[in-house]
């Protein structure tokens, strides 16, 4: 069976990848698209994902616009912003204008109301900043609960992208994420920047997958070259021609938990500290007594990774054509 799961995306470029992984592979079962603030202003993040699922024929999709700023802080994006790099996201993605529109119902109602109906049954995947995730549970306090699993794209042990303590999601609206991890979710799988950066994928790798010809496969492949571009000049991999795809990570995890290496660990967040605000702090060496809340993934697969990216983006046999 397949499994049905809820991205919450700030599309963003890996956001667009992700979303083509989960539109796309026969596994899965995309429910829904909901979007909130982060990359870019929202109303951007919602275009580039109705763009993104109009150019892979997956237009049945719904699409649900949320949050357009942090539940509590008013100076995002400036000045907080340190460094927000234009160079590895873009406004507008280079895909043709959206034909299909948002739905008019706003995201945490929406996600509120599908997982009430369907209880246990979806997986709700996090991969922008968690407004919108902790708007819905100030409305609907069951709805943690009502989730099958949560995998947020978030946080770092030894890295960070945004300030020396922080990776962006998290950082962006610290105090949603610590109220989603204070939150009782049946699972929580975090997928931080530790992982993400050893999913790479190469320049080799991008004209692997433009070779397959197919929409998705073109667009990733030059979405993902745009990346390597930008990590090039900002935030080098230590891997020539290479960046990570952070959000496809979590995709992929869903599909594939063995692409993942986790620990049930304590995970709380920062909101207070001088220099350290939306700092993940992962108890990985049980220096509290706080009970573990979180699988967190210190390691991620690049091999199964990258091919599943290129199976699910090649063009269909006749028989996935007859599955589907
Ligand atoms: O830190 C990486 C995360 O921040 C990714 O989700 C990326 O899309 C940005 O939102
Ligand atoms: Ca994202």
């Amino acid at each position: 069976m397949r499994k049905k799961l809820i991205l919450d995306v700030d599309t963003g470029t890996d956001d667009a990848v992700a979303i083509m992984l989960a539109g796309l592979h026969p596994d899965l079962d995309l429910v829904a698209v909901t979007v909130v603030n982060g990359n870019v202003p929202v109303e951007n993040c919602t275009d580039n994902t109705l763009r993104t699922l109009d150019w892979i024929g997956r237009s049945d999709i719904p699409v649900y616009q949320g949050l357009s700023h942090p539940i509590v802080r008013e100076d995002f994006p400036t000045p907080r912003a340190t460094k927000r790099d234009p160079k590895v996201h873009m406004a507008v993605l280079p895909l043709p204008a959206a034909t299909s529109a948002k739905q008019d119902l706003p995201a945490p109602i929406f996600l509120s109301q599908a997982f009430a109906e369907q209880a246990g049954e979806i997986t709700l995947i996090a991969v922008g900043p968690l407004s919108n995730l902790a708007a819905t549970i100030a409305i609907d306090p069951r709805f943690p609960e009502n989730c099958a699993e949560l995998i947020i794209m978030g946080g770092a042990v030894n890295k960070s992208n945004i300030t020396p303590s922080a990776e962006f999601n998290i950082w962006a609206d610290p105090e949603a994420a610590a109220q989603v991890f204070r939150a009782p979710f049946r699972k929580i799988t975090l997928v931080p920047l530790d992982a993400t950066h050893e999913a790479l994928v190469s320049k080799d790798q991008c004209d692997m997958l433009r070779a397959h010809g197919t929409p998705a496969s073109t667009a990733s492949a030059d979405i993902i070259e745009h990346r390597i571009k930008g990590y090039e000049a900002n935030q080098p991999t230590g891997t020539p021609q290479s960046a990570p795809v952070h959000d496809a990570v979590c995709v992929a995890a869903l599909v594939d938990p063995q692409i993942i290496e986790t620990q049930h660990v304590n995970v709380v967040i920062e909101t207070l500290g001088e220099y350290t605000i939306g700092r993940t702090v992962v108890d990985h060496e049980r220096r509290t007594t706080r009970v573990p809340n979180c699988h967190v993934a210190f390691h991620a697969k690049r091999e199964p990774f990258v091919a599943m990216l290129s199976q699910t983006f090649a063009p269909a046999t006749p028989s996935q054509v007859k599955a589907s």
